[in-house]
């Protein structure tokens, strides 16, 4: 088979960009390992910045986002007895998007499907060739049977644990990484959210974020520790442990009920560098992780996906690398920029093992400022919100 684009991974980043070249008339093809239900199983992440909302508009993929979205105009920080609103449109004129991420692929799934956009699913043994020569290719395997792809371009877009970035030889390539000493437990349960808005909490027993994906469906979120298990934890005491962290406003009007997703998520920053090496681009999870305070996996994903998506039309539009050559110092300044943040929310909020009497003292007198400056806060809401492409 012949493309210009092969696409490694059917999630959100290999979607995004499939259906965008689509609409500028660049073939392309996509190789997910897993099976549609799969993909649409794992449950993630529920908050969207505006350029990702306006790169779903392009796709023409926006309709029910717009439709059963909920904008959030800002968000609520709790810690201690204390508990204030950052409000995001007025810092900077633009709110967030609660939708699921689960919707967004969905969404994006049937567009290419609709327009019988070539997906494999349940692709084996992916390997890229030649992505330092004018004409890689692909081969994989699908029910045993061999396959190959000749293509322009490959973007890697297999997350964390995908073939892409292993693909970039050690020699070119350089990891930055930093693991955090917790997990999240996080749970979806059939029940309304505890607020109209977003509460992020520091308590003395630990971290915990009350989110939501509709009226009638909520996400919580609480620190635990890396031994846990989902099964260590009933419905029960997981509830119970929620309470005891949110303030007690929240957690007397809590409603409570049983769980239809329970998961743990290590936290961890990590950054590869460079994001191209010849004609392999990666995008998304392939090439850097957040931990999910602040929700900028998906939306940092999405930035990824326009530097390349312009790149590639550049090239194919104008006969022009400038973009391509340059793709992978500009995605990394966004990534970076959102790495920072992730990591400062994290230490902002959580308690950690070995935080000494000092740092905790530390992480208070942060909050006491970003509570009563408004500078701080401005800053805080133009990172939330993302920062321009
Ligand atoms: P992925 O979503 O990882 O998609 C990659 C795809 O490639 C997958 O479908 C995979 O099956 C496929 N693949 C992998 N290897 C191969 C291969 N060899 N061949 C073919 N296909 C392959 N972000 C937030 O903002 N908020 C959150 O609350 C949040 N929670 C998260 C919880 C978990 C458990 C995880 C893992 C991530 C979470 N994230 C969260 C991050 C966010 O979900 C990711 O940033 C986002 O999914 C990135 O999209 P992606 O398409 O780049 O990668
Ligand atoms: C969600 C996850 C996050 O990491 C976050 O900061 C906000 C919301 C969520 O899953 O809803």
């Amino acid at each position: 088979m012949n493309t210009r684009v092969a696409i490694i991974g059917g999630g959100p980043s290999g979607l995004l960009l499939s259906q965008l070249l689509h609409m500028r008339g660049i073939d392309n093809v996509v190789l997910e390992r897993k099976t549609r239900d799969y993909v649409l199983g794992r449950i993630r992440a529920g908050v969207l910045e505006q350029g990702l909302v306006r790169l779903l508009e392009e796709a023409g993929c926006a309709g029910r986002l717009h439709a059963e979205g909920f904008v959030h105009d800002g968000t609520l920080v709790a810690y201690g007895n204390e508990i204030f609103r950052v409000d995001f449109t007025e810092h900077t004129g633009s709110p967030v998007i609660v939708y699921g991420q689960t919707e967004v692929t969905r969404d994006l799934y049937d567009a290419r499907e609709k327009s019988g956009g070539p997906i494999e699913f349940n692709v084996e043994d992916v390997a890229i060739h030649g992505a330092d020569t004018d004409a890689p290719h692909v081969t994989y395997a699908v029910d045993g049977t061999a396959r190959r792809i000749d293509c322009d371009f490959v973007a890697g877009c297999d997350g964390f644990h995908g073939v892409s970035r292993q693909t970039i030889p050690l020699t070119v390539r350089r990891e930055y990484e930093k693991i955090y000493p917790f997990g999240w437990l996080g749970i979806l349960s059939e029940t309304p959210p505890v607020n109209d808005e977003l509460v992020y909490a520091n308590s003395a027993r630990g971290f915990a974020l009350c989110s939501m994906r509709n009226d009638n469906l909520s996400r919580y979120y609480i620190q635990c520790s890396l031994s846990d298990s989902p099964d260590d934890w009933t419905d029960e005491a997981f509830w119970q442990e929620l309470k005891r962290r949110i303030p007690a406003e929240q957690a007397g009007r809590l409603v409570t009920g049983p769980s239809i997703e329970k998961s743990i998520a290590p936290l961890r920053s990590f950054v590869t560098e460079p994001m191209r090496w010849g004609r392999l681009f990666l995008c998304g999870d392939a090439a850097h992780i957040v931990p999910p305070t602040g929700a900028k996996g998906l939306n940092t994903a999405a930035s990824d996906v326009h530097y390349l998506y312009h790149a590639l039309r550049d090239f194919y539009d104008n006969g022009s690398s400038a973009g391509i050559d340059g793709y992978s110092e500009t995605a990394l300044k966004r990534v970076w920029k959102a790495e920072r943040f992730s990591w400062w929310f994290s230490s902002l909020l959580h308690r950690y093992p070995d935080q000494s009497e000092f740092d905790l003292k530390m992480q208070i007198a942060e909050l006491d400022f970003l509570r009563s400056n408004a500078a701080a806060q401005k800053a805080m809401a133009q990172n939330y919100v993302g920062l321009p492409y």
